[in-house]
């Protein structure tokens, strides 16, 4: 098994972290291609909270190599602190374990200034913020296609940095004064303030396309890490309230520099239900009673901003679309273990738009907006359900709720996530 995808099949925060730490056995390199620290993934291991947002959650298993790919936006302060504090709480990291691809664009300080300031302008003249993670991600991932974007091996090369950043700002700062009425940004001292980190990020920096493709020749077991969700996905989500990148299995190629044919399976990470941070349509969503008790029950906060998630029912016309997009084989089911307690348990299996019946997820976000989720109502249960690791002891409830999932889904679940804590998961079939 060469290249296995895990890719987030809702609108991100799946549990994409934890399926990806139980698969990490049988790994020997871990990926991630795309996003940047707009991603927030979480492994309980014990009492401890690992929360990752650049480096990938392999790092906490000995020998194995973590890569943060070309289709990455890195912000440079941001990832030495992540590795710091990793660091603090003993885990080994240095450049034989952890490779930064020469190609990775950088987030600089105005990508975070413009991602905010954007957002601001939005709110207050009522055209409706994106609700963006605020970390820059946006801006950088613009400047990249209008090919004005720093990349990590201009790090290596102070004056062409420096060079770069005036000729970007020459741009940006009458936009900066004009539009947002912020001072105007000094080249050498915004340059200054991110060349500070290149000797230390200099040991991690290398060409991560010929590592893995050399890799890959020799036999290793790659595992590519998505951030966000097939739902946030640049091309197939809910546009315009999406991230700036490929979270579809599709970015796991080009944000690598691997050939698709080398990639052999895509685990699509869903909850039991549905969550979504920032603005955007939500067919399913549960604003009073049950809303509160999942996000409660399932700690629904941001990892990375804190903010609460949304939560509703879980959606068949979101995961069939995902399946399809992401070219899904086998789905990892996650927080189960959340919907305990509830005397029932939804599903959307179609919407109805306009007072048609609508089976295929809508390109229109208005449209998705305007749509009423049709349900299929089943009975819940009341046992507790963490400490169960076989798919024939569960409650028969559960049971008939997973295995309606995977008939609407069309691809099976292997996995079943029953707790919070690294080993709360139930294997099914083969892997
Ligand atoms: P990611 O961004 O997809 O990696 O997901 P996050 O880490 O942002 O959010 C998932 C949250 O759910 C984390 O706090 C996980 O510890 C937690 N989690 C993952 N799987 C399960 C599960 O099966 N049950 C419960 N209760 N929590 C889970
Ligand atoms: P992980 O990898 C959930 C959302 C933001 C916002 C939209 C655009 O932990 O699943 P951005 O800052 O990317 O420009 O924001 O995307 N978003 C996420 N939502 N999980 C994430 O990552 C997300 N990363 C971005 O809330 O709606
Ligand atoms: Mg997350």
């Amino acid at each position: 098994m060469p290249a296995t995808i895990i890719v987030g099949a809702q609108w991100g925060d799946e549990g994409k972290a934890k399926v990806l730490d139980a698969l990490m056995p049988d790994m020997d390199i871990v990926v991630r291609y795309q996003g940047g620290s707009n991603a927030g993934h979480t492994v309980v291991v014990g009492t401890e909270r690992y929360a990752f947002h650049l480096v990938p959650s392999g790092i906490l298993h000995d020998r194995k190599v973590c890569v943060i790919a070309n289709g990455c936006v890195v912000e440079p302060v941001e990832l030495m602190k992540e590795i710091d504090a990793l660091r603090a709480r003993g885990v080994r990291i240095d450049g034989s374990n952890l490779l930064l691809s020469e190609r990775a664009h950088l987030v600089m300080p105005y990508h975070r200034l413009t991602d905010q300031m954007s957002e601001k302008r939005k709110e207050s003249s009522g055209e409706g913020k994106i609700g963006t993670t605020g970390r820059g991600i946006g801006p950088c991932y613009v400047d990249k296609v209008a090919r004005s974007g720093l990349r990590a091996i201009d790090l290596l090369r102070p004056d062409y940095f420096l060079l770069r950043v005036t000729q970007r700002l020459a741009e940006l700062n009458p936009l900066l004064t004009a539009v947002y009425g912020v001072e105007p940004l000094d080249p050498k001292k915004v340059a200054d303030e991110v060349l500070a980190f290149a000797p230390r990020l200099k040991p991690f920096i290398a060409d991560t396309a010929a590592y893995l493709n050399g890799a890959l020749a020799q036999g290793k077991a790659l595992l590519l890490e998505g951030a966000q969700g097939s739902l946030l996905d640049i091309d197939h989500g809910t546009y315009p309230f999406v991230t700036s990148s490929n979270a579809t299995s599709g970015g796991a190629t080009t944000g690598t520099g691997i050939s698709p044919r080398k990639i052999t399976l895509a685990v699509g990470v869903a909850k039991a239900y549905v969550t979504r941070v920032g603005s955007g349509p939500f067919p399913t969503e549960l604003t009073e009673k049950v809303g509160e008790g999942l996000r409660q029950r399932g700690v629904e906060f941001g990892t990375t901003t804190g903010r609460p998630r949304r939560c509703g029912w879980f959606d068949a016309v979101g995961i069939r679309y995902a399946v399809e997009v992401s070219g899904i084989d086998a789905i990892a089911l996650t927080k189960l273990d959340v919907l305990t307690g509830e005397p029932e348990v939804k599903l959307c299996v179609t919407y109805d738009i306009g007072g048609r019946r609508v089976e295929r997820f809508p390109c229109d976000h208005q449209a998705l907006a305007a749509a009423t989720p049709i349900y299929e109502t089943m009975p819940g249960w009341n046992e507790s359900i963490e400490s169960v690791r076989s798919f024939a002891k569960l409650p028969p409830a559960a049971r008939n709720f997973v295995k309606r999932i995977e008939e609407l889904a069309g691809v099976p679940i292997r996995y079943v996530g029953v707790g919070r804590t690294r080993d709360a998961m139930i294997r099914r079939g083969k892997k």
